[in-house]
């Protein structure tokens, strides 16, 4: 399947670590962490040197054979989120889900949540960073589905900045935001 990943320019940009996370863990004691679409691994590399037990999944062979060279293999996953039987991994404490739902429709971003909530354990913690404006959904609906499943928003950031990163430079908007599931 051809997607805007598959030539691999995106992966090329390897220096740049979300600051919302950096800050989000260094305040939070290590544990085990699933990246959900995590690209390169770029958020993750030094969650590694910071003692966390690192799991990424991505849809995208290229992002995977990047991820294979400082991930044990049975800690990478090649698989579609959408249709991912998420029970198949070992508990975690924190996700990543960062700039993952503009891919999604609105009907599979709220089964995605859902799925995501059903095998979350009470006071476990996600970082979700989702753009405005890129999908048949709001940030703001996004933000409803994770509160009526009683996930509780810990800090939100907003932010709009020039992408000179991949293809034409355009203009991209978002909202990192970080969430505990209550017991
Ligand atoms: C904008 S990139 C973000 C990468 C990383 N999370 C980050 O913040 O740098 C989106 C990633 O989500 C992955 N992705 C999109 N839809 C997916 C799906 N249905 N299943 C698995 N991965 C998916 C893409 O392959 C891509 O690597």
């Amino acid at each position: 399947m051809i997607t805007p990943y598959s030539d691999g320019i995106f992966y090329a940009v390897k220096n740049h670590v979300n600051p919302f996370i950096l800050e989000t863990v260094s305040k939070i004691a290590p544990g085990r962490v699933i990246d959900l679409g995590c690209g390169a691994g770029n958020n993750l590399r030094h969650m590694i040197d910071l003692g966390w037990d690192v799991y990424a999944v991505d849809r995208e062979k290229i992002a995977i054979d990047m991820l294979n060279e400082f991930l044990p293999s049975d800690h990478v996953f090649c698989c579609d989120l959408r249709c991912m039987d998420f029970s198949k991994l070992p508990n975690w404490n924190l996700i990543l889900c960062n700039y993952v739902l503009q891919h999604f429709t609105r009907v599979e971003m709220t089964e995605f949540i859902e799925r995501i909530n059903m095998t979350s354990r009470a006071n476990c913690m996600m970082i979700l960073s989702v753009f405005e404006n890129r999908s048949d959904f709001s940030v703001d609906e996004v933000f409803l589905e994770l509160k009526n499943l009683n996930w509780q928003l810990k800090n939100s950031e907003k932010w709009s900045r020039m992408d000179t990163s991949h293809g034409d430079p355009h203009q991209h908007e978002g909202v990192d935001s970080f969430w505990i599931k209550s017991s």
